[in-house]
């Protein structure tokens, strides 16, 4: 029988270095002689790439709250984990994720008062046994997020990036909460998003190992750094 991939979910605030990290996490894996595959919700699911423009559009028009958005976006994520998720997995292929739950019960829970509650209970539905193995907050303060988000060259325009310190103050302290608790019965793993990109990916690296079951890195021996890695970086950053 084909051992299941792993599933591994990056969150935290605006520009946090997800995305950046996430794919160095992938290649990580690969050089470890895994199959690993990147995604972002609803990555690949037709209809959830539809809901998800919705909800951008909606919530820009100040025309839906928080619950509609909880809806919404378990409507996008189902499609995802059948078609993307649970395909993946089965076959043995590791799943490196930019967000997906957890970003509700901060966003829409923490930050815009929808029940805590009811977005754990509708995990439970959509996600059944697709639960991920780790979710990896990269945590970093409000100010550097704002900062480096107002830098980049952001290819679509999200609604939520504009919502202003006083939000982001409660998502933030939503995802240090549930880090705390292990929120959604899943082992959370806190990385400080501020170091050098070198040295966050060192301690996202010893994350993946946990996650594997491998043996701890030395941590006097930092892995080569990644040239190609510092200048996506430096491109979106600055
Ligand atoms: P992205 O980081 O996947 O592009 O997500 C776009 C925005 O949507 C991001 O600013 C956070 C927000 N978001 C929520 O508010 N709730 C969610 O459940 C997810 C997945 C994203």
């Amino acid at each position: 029988m084909i051992e299941r991939g792993k599933f591994i979910i990056f969150e935290g605030i605006l520009g946090a270095g997800k995305t950046t990290q996430a794919e160095l996490a992938r290649k990580h894996l690969i050089s470890l002689g895994r199959n690993a595959n990147y995604t972002r919700e609803p990555g690949g699911a037709t209809a959830g790439e539809v809901i998800r423009r919705l909800i951008f559009r909606l919530k820009k028009e100040k025309a839906i709250n928080a619950d509609h958005q909880v809806a919404l976006f378990f409507a996008s994520r189902d499609f995802w984990v059948r078609e993307f998720v649970a395909a993946n997995l089965g076959v043995g292929c590791d799943v490196v994720s930019d967000r997906s739950y957890p970003s509700t019960a901060a966003y829409q829970g923490y930050a815009e008062g929808a029940d805590l509650e009811s977005i754990e209970r509708m995990t439970e539905i959509i996600m059944e046994e697709y639960k991920p193995d780790g979710i990896i907050l990269l945590d970093i303060s409000i100010d550097e997020g704002i900062k480096r988000t107002s830098s980049a060259n952001k290819d679509e325009d999200d609604p939520y990036d504009k919502l202003g310190v006083e939000y982001f103050e409660k998502v933030a302290r939503g995802y240090r909460e549930m880090a705390k608790v292990n929120w959604s019965d899943v082992p959370w793993h806190v990385v400080n998003g501020e170091q050098p990109l070198s040295l966050v990916a060192h301690d996202v690296r010893g994350v993946l190992r946990e996650i594997l079951g491998l043996k701890k890195l030395d941590p006097n021996r930092l892995p080569p750094f990644e040239l190609s890695a510092l200048q996506s970086y430096t491109s979106r950053y600055g």
